[in-house]
């Protein structure tokens, strides 16, 4: 998190400026505040009124604006920011950097600071290989300049190779690093599954159930909001994919397990998906015909249960292995026993009878059951739940690496 931190964001003239406009958004997501100067390639790029929309601050652009000197100074403007961060990075910023040019307000609020600079650097691979970008970056980085990536694969400019700016969650963690604020998950895995599964019948008709998967999608988010790098499984919702989160769509109970197995190893698995218990023995190939006074028999067989396989594996097992289970009665006793049952460390168990609106509504009562005793949560909404138990999952693991 960076909760109080301000950021001065120099945002120079490279493709990759776009990708600022989500540094900026996920930046404040963690509490910061960002203040920006667009240079005037940074402006043939992004627009200051977009810049300005994301970061809720003036857009600082020209050091000969009467009004911005007025305002705010280049010495106050680097002076008031706790690091000031060039992203995207130039060849031509960093050799305005190392060789100490101050001709507009970004290179010379670089050169009037006191404060710690991290940088970005973007560009063609061969820019970024020649003598004179390397020994730039080297004087920067002998004078405690951070520098962030590249990364290497396609690049914009067609050619492939190292120069790819680094991307917005990665310059997040080297800040959150910087600053000893790391997020409490960062470094670990996480996979939810979420939603419900849909078992064909025919080609058009389905069983499946009113889960909406937002209980699962907001565990997600908070998950990675924590620092985890989170895959969401999800069955068919209508949610949107949650920021930050890499997310596979299925269908079916099957391939939600295959899609579990695929993201091992995890730190931590969260199974909220409503999962179809049963499912048509044969799918029909083409869409059942109606016969009047016939309607068709179906043979079900039971699902493979994603839970208690995740809880059942020997060396690649989850760390922490958490389920739901929705009663209609006898909450707490029936999520003992089933906790028991998949062999999971966690169960979080919740009344979905008839008036509880907790299947696919907003709010959820949680009993929260572990190997030694339960407890309950009291009513909450989902998102509450989600950030609930991430810190627990938080603690858990981190009480886990101390040991
Ligand atoms: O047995 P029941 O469906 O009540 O268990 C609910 C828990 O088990 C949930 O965490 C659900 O995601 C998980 N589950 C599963 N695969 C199944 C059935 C349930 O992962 N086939």
């Amino acid at each position: 998190m960076l909760v109080g931190k301000r950021i001065l964001l120099v945002i120079a003239g490279g493709i990759a400026a776009y990708k600022s406009l989500d540094l900026i958004r996920r930046l404040r997501e963690r509490g910061a505040s960002v203040r920006a100067i667009l240079t005037r390639g940074g402006a043939e790029f992004v627009t200051p009124l977009s810049v300005a929309a994301l970061s809720e601050e003036k857009v600082y652009t020209d050091l000969f604006s009467l009004d911005d000197e007025s305002e705010m100074g280049h010495i106050r403007l680097s002076r008031e920011a706790d690091l000031l961060l060039v992203a995207p990075a130039t060849a031509d910023i960093l050799a305005k950097m190392a060789a100490g040019i101050a001709d507009d307000l970004a290179t010379t609020a670089l050169l009037a600071t006191n404060k710690p600079v991290m940088a970005a650097p973007t560009m063609n691979v061969e820019m970024w290989n020649h003598k004179a970008t390397q020994e730039n970056v080297a004087t920067l980085r002998a004078r405690g300049i951070v520098t962030v990536g590249p990364g290497s694969g396609d690049l914009a400019c067609g050619e492939v190779g190292s120069g790819r700016m680094a991307e917005p969650l990665e310059i997040i963690a080297q800040i959150e690093h910087f600053f000893g604020t790391a997020a409490p998950l960062s470094g670990r895995r996480a996979l939810v599954t979420s939603g419900p599964t849909h078992e064909p019948i025919d080609p058009v008709r389905f069983i499946g159930n009113r889960s909406s998967g937002r209980q699962g999608h907001a565990i997600a988010a908070a998950l990675a909001r924590r620092g985890a790098a989170t895959l969401l499984v999800s069955g068919p919702t209508a949610e949107r994919d949650p920021a930050g989160v890499t997310v596979t769509r299925v269908e079916t109970a099957r391939d939600m397990l295959e899609a579990c197995r695929a993201a091992l190893p995890v730190d931590v698995a969260v199974c909220a998906a409503a999962v179809a218990d049963w499912r048509p023995a044969e799918a029909a190939g083409s869409k059942l015909k109606k016969a009047r006074g016939k309607p068709p028999s179906l043979s079900l067989v039971e699902n493979p249960d994603i839970l208690a396989s995740l809880a059942a594996r020997g060396n690649g097992r989850p760390r922490l292995v958490i389920g739901f289970a929705a009663e209609t009665e006898k909450v707490a006793e029936n999520a003992k026993a089933k906790r028991a049952r998949k062999g999971c460390d966690w169960m979080l168990a919740n009344d979905v009878s008839t008036g509880t609106d907790t299947f696919g509504g907003d709010s959820n009562t949680i009993e929260f059951v572990t190997e030694t005793g339960s407890e309950g949560w009291p009513r909450m909404t989902k998102q509450e739940v989600a950030e609930r138990l991430a810190d627990r999952i938080a603690a858990n693991l981190r009480a886990g690496a101390a040991e």
